[in-house]
Formats: structure tokens, C-alpha cells, sequence
């Protein structure tokens, strides 16, 4: 079985640039690491990459798809961003609140879901985006939110 510096370096010999590999390193180290990046991950990638912590760390703080806190075992991400805004996104977000008994940001109880707020999840035309996982859901109501818990919650 591979380690996760063996597949580090295949990762580096895909790019002609060997740190440009930063990205997927850290998907993968997130993948092994219950879905966010502690700070020994952080360090693995940046020794798979010769790369300094830091700069491992600075990568991974401006990307909203990696996690530099633990997350619950589903993420539930809102997005609020401008065309979201303007057709109701808040109202999503304090359904998913409601339904969760969460703020944005926190985790629930029983450690199964995290909601958050995100920036523009790329499908404008199709707001309200909620992203579930690693699946988008497009035009979301408020009312739609119930079944959507429902659902992730039965894990379809
Ligand atoms: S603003 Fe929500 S998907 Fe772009």
C-alpha cells in the first residue's frame, strides 16, 4: 500500500512546477484526515512538497473547500454570495439553522453535519446553490430544506 508521500510525488510529477501540486496534496491529506486539515496534515504536505508549513498553510486558509477546524461527517454549505442573496439565500441559511439547531460555522451534536456559509459556489444561474458534500443542489427554497436534512440524514 502506498504512503501518503508516495502518492504525494505522483501528484508532483503531474505538474511541471512541483509545488503546484499544494492543492491536490492537501485534498488528499484532507481526505485521509476525517475530512479537515489538523496541523501534523499541513506538515506532511508541506515535507511531500520541500514547501515551508506555512506556505502550506497559507494555501490551505484561503480555499473554502479545506477545513482548518474539524467537520461534521456532512458539510452543508450555503451559498450567501451576491446572486444567492438576491433571491432568498439568508432565508435557506436560517431554514438549514433551524432544521440543524446549528449556527453557520458549527458542528451538531451528534457530530453528523457542519453548516456553513460560503462564497459563490459557481452555478449563479441557479440560486439558491446549497452544496451537500460533494453534490450542488440548485434553486433551493426554504422549504425545500426539511426534506434535504431528511435526506442527508438517511445518507442519500
Ligand atoms: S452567488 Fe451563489 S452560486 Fe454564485
Amino acid at each position: 500500500m502506498s504512503t501518503f508521500h508516495d502518492e504525494v510525488q505522483a501528484l508532483k510529477a503531474q505538474y511541471p512546477v512541483e509545488r503546484s501540486a499544494v492543492l491536490p496534496a492537501l485534498r488528499l491529506a484532507q481526505e485521509r484526515h476525517e475530512g479537515w486539515l489538523p496541523p501534523e496534515a499541513l506538515v506532511e504536505v508541506a515535507d511531500a512538497l520541500d514547501l515551508a508549513p506555512a506556505q502550506v498553510e497559507a494555501v490551505a486558509s484561503f480555499y473554502d473547500m479545506f477545513h482548518l477546524e474539524p467537520v461534521g461527517k456532512h458539510l452543508v454549505e450555503v451559498c450567501t454570495n451576491l446572486s444567492c442573496a438576491l433571491v432568498g439565500a439568508q432565508k435557506v441559511l436560517e431554514a438549514f439553522e433551524a432544521e440543524l439547531g446549528v449556527a453557520p460555522g458549527e458542528t451538531t451534536e451528534d457530530g453528523q453535519m457542519t453548516l456553513r456559509a460560503v462564497e459563490c459556489a459557481g452555478g449563479c444561474g441557479w440560486a439558491v446553490v446549497v452544496a451537500l458534500d460533494d453534490r450542488h443542489r440548485f434553486n433551493v427554497k426554504p422549504e425545500d430544506v426539511p426534506v434535504i436534512v431528511e435526506e442527508l440524514r438517511n445518507g442519500n
